[in-house]
């Protein structure tokens, strides 16, 4: 008897056996405590991907919970993110200066304005969705990510395909030259950043940082253009952009173009599965060297991968059956635990922490393997806590987890 009851207590009060099933809320609620994800001012436009992927986290989240008791204030908190960036980026000549993160928020721009009518916010939209028209390109009609001539790096596709995408079904659906622009741009990045196996065969499959389309830059590979490593979160905005964008795309109106999304989806899920690292079960900062002395288990791109592919089989873009193989599901379970046990620090005054997470890698750099893993952690970054929200989310949908 007495066994039996300490056994039970343990299971309840044992960290590494029970997780909670609340992380998607109290994470966001974690964020909100640090005022993070909102522009500081209107000159704090560094920080415009950060409220973008605290607006998607939390969109999502009001739409799992609608009648939580936590939905109300989260749901402010979004708008205030959306007020924050609408007066810095309604202006598509100005946008130019920033980069194409900037199109994170026009979804929520988009959603605030259907629920308002306040002009200001489509005023913003329109803005942002002018500023890709004037967006500087490279010979082949890239998008450059930034400032740097020529080179188109993976993050922006995770800002631009969703956007455009919710704006040509909303707003433009007859507009056939976006939606084939929105295709080109995700192609461009697939061919010239597929991974050379012949170089390492171990990432087969995965997508390098970017290219440089004039082949110049000190990285430049001299034949595709291509940046040399895998990095983690770059490859997690990527395929969680073709999650969203098929969620997005209206399947019946444009099936070629949806089902190209979906192929090359699928085989993106499969080489990130294989890339998984076989101890932890979550991923590595570089994913094509690992286990290499200096690489690391990276926080951001490692909750990227558990919420694309929970969610990948949860809308059915994924099969999760398969014999004599490891699922989705189970890879990506293991990982959120990982996840959990590893980078989430409960603070003891209500709130969470979020470890792990590396601050920031740019191609304006050598873009070598030392440069990547040298880059320093930040704790509590944004971009790792709110990919957390989105990855939560999945999880306690996956468990039948209810708040
Ligand atoms: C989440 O659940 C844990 C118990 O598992 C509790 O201690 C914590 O207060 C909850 N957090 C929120 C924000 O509800
Ligand atoms: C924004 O930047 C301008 C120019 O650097 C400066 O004059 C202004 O005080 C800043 N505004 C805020 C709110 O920080
Ligand atoms: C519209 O939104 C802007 C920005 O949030 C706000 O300043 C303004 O007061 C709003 N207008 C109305 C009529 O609510
Ligand atoms: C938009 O920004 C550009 C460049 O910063 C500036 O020259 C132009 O005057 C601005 N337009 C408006 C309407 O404010
Ligand atoms: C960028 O590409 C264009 C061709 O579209 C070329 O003329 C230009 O020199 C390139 N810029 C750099 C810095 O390589
Ligand atoms: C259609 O999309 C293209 C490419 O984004 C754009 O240049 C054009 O202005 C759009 N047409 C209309 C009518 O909005
Ligand atoms: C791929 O790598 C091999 C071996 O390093 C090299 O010979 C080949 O040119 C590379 N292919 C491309 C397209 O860069
Ligand atoms: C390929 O990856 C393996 C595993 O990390 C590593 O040992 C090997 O050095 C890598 N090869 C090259 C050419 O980068
Ligand atoms: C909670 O604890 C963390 C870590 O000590 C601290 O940074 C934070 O300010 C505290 N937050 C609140 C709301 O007390
Ligand atoms: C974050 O992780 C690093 C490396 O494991 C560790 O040294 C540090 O103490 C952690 N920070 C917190 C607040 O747990
Ligand atoms: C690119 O890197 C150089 C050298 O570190 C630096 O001087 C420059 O400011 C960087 N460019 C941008 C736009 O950050």
């Amino acid at each position: 008897m007495l066994s039996r009851l300490a056994l039970a207590l343990a299971l309840v009060f044992s960290s590494q056996l029970v997780h909670a099933s609340n992380y998607s809320t109290w994470m966001a609620l974690s964020i909100m405590s640090r005022s993070q994800g909102v522009l500081a001012s209107s000159n704090d436009t560094s920080a415009l991907l950060q409220a973008g992927v605290t607006q998607k986290a939390f969109t999502r989240l009001i739409e799992q919970y609608p009648s939580s008791s936590s939905t109300p204030g989260i749901a402010a908190y979004l708008k205030s993110s959306v007020e924050s960036v609408a007066g810095p980026v309604t202006n598509a000549t100005k946008d130019l200066t920033y980069a194409m993160d900037r199109l994170s928020s026009g979804n929520a721009l988009m959603n605030l304005y259907a629920k308002t009518g306040n002009a200001t916010y489509r005023t913003a939209y329109d803005g942002l969705r002018a500023s890709i028209n004037i967006n500087s390109r490279n010979a082949e009609g890239g998008m450059w990510y930034f400032v740097y001539p020529n080179w188109s790096y993976l993050d922006g596709m995770y800002s631009l395909a969703p956007f455009y995408a919710y704006y040509d079904a909303l707003l433009d659906p007859h507009n056939g030259t976006a939606l084939a622009d929105m295709m080109h741009q995700l192609d461009l990045l697939w061919t010239h950043c597929a991974f050379n196996a012949s170089a390492n065969g171990t990432a087969a499959g995965l997508l390098v940082h970017g290219y440089d389309d004039s082949k110049t830059a000190v990285w430049a590979d001299p034949v595709t253009g291509a940046s040399p490593h895998v990095w983690g979160r770059s490859l997690g905005w990527y395929t969680m952009a073709l999650v969203d964008t098929l969620e997005i795309l209206p399947a019946r109106l444009h099936p070629t173009d949806w089902a190209l999304l979906h192929t090359r989806f699928g085989q993106l899920a499969d080489a990130i599965k294989t890339a998984v690292d076989p101890a932890s079960g979550a991923w590595w900062q570089i994913l094509d060297q690992p286990a290499r002395a200096g690489n690391y288990i990276e926080s951001s791109g490692t909750a990227m991968f558990v919420y694309a592919l929970l969610k990948g089989v949860r809308l059915g873009y994924l099969q999760d059956g398969g014999k004599n193989e490891r699922k989705y599901t189970d890879i990506a379970s293991r990982a959120y635990e990982y996840i959990v046990d590893t980078f989430v620090v409960n603070n003891g005054n209500g709130t969470l922490g979020y470890n792990g997470t590396v601050t920031v890698c740019s191609l304006n750099s050598t873009a070598s393997y030392e440069y990547y893993v040298g880059q320093p952690i930040l704790y509590n970054s944004p971009l790792g806590s709110a990919p957390f929200v989105l990855a939560s989310l999945e999880y306690e949908s996956l468990t039948g987890a209810e708040l």
